[in-house]
């Protein structure tokens, strides 16, 4: 890890305008639905970091990229629809868990650009609690217009299922449809939202005067960090980026990461390499894909009571788990400076209500309650 000051880091960090112009102008030569509200927000987070030890705590607020339940889709999506809406498609279509903040994203998408919208839901973990198929992301997308399937069949999380076998039965039925793989990573344009956001992280440290050391955030189907990695590929500036996983399978993950980073770079027609050793892939806590442990849980509430966020289990629990982890290992020398990006998810932390006990409602009536009780 640089271990620059950051005095330092703000002057040698910062990128030159014209690198990032010139990543904006390439970026520009693909058609792209305007979805997101953007930029989005950098602060400090004071409280949660000195709980746990990164005194320069930053975090990019991507969980406000505007569509209703915010998320890292919507940048990706805006590649995507763009092409979808230039291909002559009319129907967005694309698989996830049935609280995957993709097929949301995707709902909402579709809901802004006057294009229908079909989710296939499959059986990647276990029903998280009563309320899982009726709450959170799943509701917002009926809401929003999208039809529903779901396919119960129970698979791993790197199983796609028959996408295409679904989009040839909408197509018999007259739709258009453009298929677009789980977490949207996947697609020759996967990894271009999270370019254009290394872009705008840049452009907002050269406004600012901020400069970053390492970037964490949590990684599952891959496009966000093969995005940044990208990025700041095509900037001509160092960055490290760290993905925590969202399960165990860290090889799996770092192999996908690079090589979307590398075929986005040529998909641009950039003429720079992300190197395999500078993809970081590692995991905090290791349960399967929809599950987590005790101390993912703790980071929650800790975020939740020091800085007024929330974060769920899924994703963003986990990569505060892995921030933790990484802190206390002593992974961040002093005085770095790190950016936490939250990459949405807040829907799904309802449909996790369970698992986190009933929240606890003490007794008031008025007129019988004379005696005041110690505040708590
Ligand atoms: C809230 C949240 N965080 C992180 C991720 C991981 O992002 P990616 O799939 O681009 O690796 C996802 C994707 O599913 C997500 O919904």
């Amino acid at each position: 890890m640089p271990s620059a000051t950051m005095d330092d880091v703000a002057h040698e960090g910062s990128t030159a305008t014209g690198h990032i112009e010139h990543l904006e102008h390439v970026l520009a030569t693909h058609p792209r639905a305007r979805l997101a509200q953007l930029p989005t927000p950098i602060h400090r987070l004071p409280n949660f970091g000195a709980q746990i030890g990164i005194p320069e705590l930053w975090i990019k607020r991507d969980d406000l990229t505007g569509l209703e339940g915010g998320g890292n889709k919507t940048r990706k999506l805006e590649f995507l629809v763009g092409d979808a809406l230039r291909a002559g498609a009319d129907t967005l279509v694309t698989i996830g868990a049935i609280q995957s903040n993709h097929t949301r994203q995707t709902a909402a998408a579709a809901a802004r650009a006057g294009m229908k919208c079909a989710l296939l839901h499959f059986g990647w973990t276990e029903d998280a609690g009563p309320g899982y198929r009726s709450v959170g992301n799943v509701l917002l997308s009926s809401l929003m217009g999208a039809q529903l399937f779901v396919d119960d069949t129970p698979r791993p999380i790197e199983d796609q299922g028959p996408l295409d076998e679904f989009c040839d039965h909408l197509a018999r039925l007259g739709h258009r449809p453009y298929p677009i793989p789980g977490g949207a990573s996947e697609h020759r344009l996967g990894s271009l939202g999270y370019m254009a956001c290394a872009a705008e992280i840049e452009r907002q440290c050269h406004e600012t005067g901020l400069g970053f050391d390492v970037i964490v955030h949590c990684t599952g189907s891959s496009s966000t960090q093969s995005g940044l990695l990208a990025g700041y590929a095509a900037l001509g500036t160092p960055m490290q980026v760290i993905g925590i996983s969202d399960d165990d399978e860290t090889d799996i993950k770092r192999r996908r990461v690079h090589d979307l980073a590398n075929s986005a770079l040529a998909e641009c027609g950039i003429d720079a390499v992300v190197d395999e050793r500078e993809v970081h892939v590692v995991a905090g806590d290791r349960s399967v894909y929809g599950k987590a442990d005790e101390q993912t849980f703790a980071m929650i509430r800790l975020l939740a009571a020091t800085e007024g966020l929330a974060a769920d289990p899924v994703y963003e629990g986990k990569a505060l788990r892995g921030l933790q982890m990484l802190a206390a290992e002593g992974s961040f020398p002093p005085g770095s400076r790190v950016l936490l990006m939250h990459l949405g998810g807040t829907p799904a932390l309802h449909a996790y209500a369970s698992q986190f006990g009933s929240p606890h409602l003490e007794p008031f009536r008025g007129g019988e309650n004379s005696a005041s009780p110690p505040v708590r």
